[in-house]
């Protein structure tokens, strides 16, 4: 197998290729995968991808000329491919559905305990000499009622850090059905909005699901309420958000993903300046703390990411990966 990997760094060449027990032909390029770059793959029989890479029909129209097979998505989501011209051009597409959602659980609880104890604030003051604490002042997470929508792999471990807090936990997810009493209520989303102090996003990204924390949304928030998205950029508009803040409907936001992230994260733009307006406004904000898409970034899970990656393409190589839709392997 020959397979072409796109928008790789360092570290994904080193877990990858310490995972390749197979030898297959792994070449590395830092490009995202798009249609100026899709030439890249000629003479490949798959290319592997990840979350920012734009795998739309035209590209997979390019790819399928090109005699690609398989794309080896090296991440959960999917929503950056066009699965239906995959099925047309007969390439199978196939992902890590889970592999380590503790990564992306605890650090969406990160960004809370960041928010609320204002750490990155902190920081700042203690190195300028500044130990005074006006502007600092958190809350106690004990008791807060905290709102997960979608508790699938993520959400699920998200849950249990939050009951070790002593959160009380509300769910929407249409595909959640608690079985017991430790398991919390699942309710609809208009009343997980209405009455959570914190929200915490864990759902896919998909039509149904684009914008969800909209206008109309976020009116229906507490007052002051926090709002961490560590799922997909697209799930909350963000010029909504930053109405919110500005009214302080919006108390604190803690993003791991941005809606416009695929030319900004994974790059160093410190020598230049940022042209997205939007973004940099959300910057100015003290209540707002913003990572680079890292909630997937530990040993652990780049580890798995890795395994399960060459596993996809070796099951494939065998011929076990027949479907050509999103296939399911862990
Ligand atoms: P999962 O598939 O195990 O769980 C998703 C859950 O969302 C399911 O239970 C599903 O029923 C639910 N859901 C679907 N539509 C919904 C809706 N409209 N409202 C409420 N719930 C809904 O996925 P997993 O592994 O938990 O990942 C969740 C998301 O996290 C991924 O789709 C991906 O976008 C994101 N992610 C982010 C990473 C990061 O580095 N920041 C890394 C990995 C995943």
């Amino acid at each position: 197998m020959k397979i072409c990997v796109f928008s790789s760094k360092k570290y994904d060449k080193r877990f990858i290729t310490e995972a390749n027990s197979a030898n297959y032909d792994m070449q590395f390029h830092a490009v995202r995968l798009s249609q100026d770059t899709a030439i890249l793959a000629k003479g490949f029989d798959g290319v592997c991808c990840f979350v920012n890479d734009d795998i739309n029909a035209n590209v997979i129209a390019q790819l399928g000329d090109q005699g690609i097979r398989l794309i080896a998505l090296r991440c959960a989501g999917f929503n950056n491919v066009d699965l239906e011209a995959a099925k047309a051009h007969h390439i199978t597409v196939c992902r890590v559905p889970a592999y380590s959602p503790h990564a992306v659980a605890e650090h969406a609880c990160a960004l809370i305990l960041d928010l609320n104890r204002n750490i990155h604030r902190a920081h700042n003051r203690i190195r300028e000499n500044d130990y005074s604490l006006d502007g600092l002042l958190g809350f106690d997470l004990y008791k807060k009622a905290v709102g997960v929508i979608g508790a699938g792999n993520i959400g699920r471990k998200f849950i249990n850090i939050m009951q070790g807090f002593g959160c009380n936990i509300i769910v929407s997810d249409p595909q959640y059905h608690p079985t017991g009493s430790h398991e919390p209520p699942r309710v609809e989303l208009d009343k997980l909005l209405a009455s959570s102090d914190l929200i915490s996003l864990h759902c896919p990204l998909n039509s149904e699901t684009h914008h969800l924390i909209n206008k109309n949304a976020i009116a229906q928030m507490k007052a002051g309420v926090m709002l961490i998205n560590t799922s997909r950029g697209g799930l909350v508009d963000t010029k909504a958000v930053i109405d919110g803040l500005k009214s302080g409907k919006i108390g604190y936001l803690g993003i791991d993903v941005y809606e416009e992230e695929s030319t900004l994260f994974f790059e160093n733009y410190s020598d230049t300046f940022i042209q997205d307006d939007i973004f940099a406004r959300l910057q100015t904000f003290p209540n707002v703390t913003i990572t680079g898409h890292q909630g997937f970034f530990t040993k652990e899970a780049l580890e798995q990411i890795a395994r399960t990656t060459m596993n996809n393409i070796a099951q494939f190589a065998k011929g076990n990966l027949k479907q050509v839709h999103v296939v399911v392997a862990s």
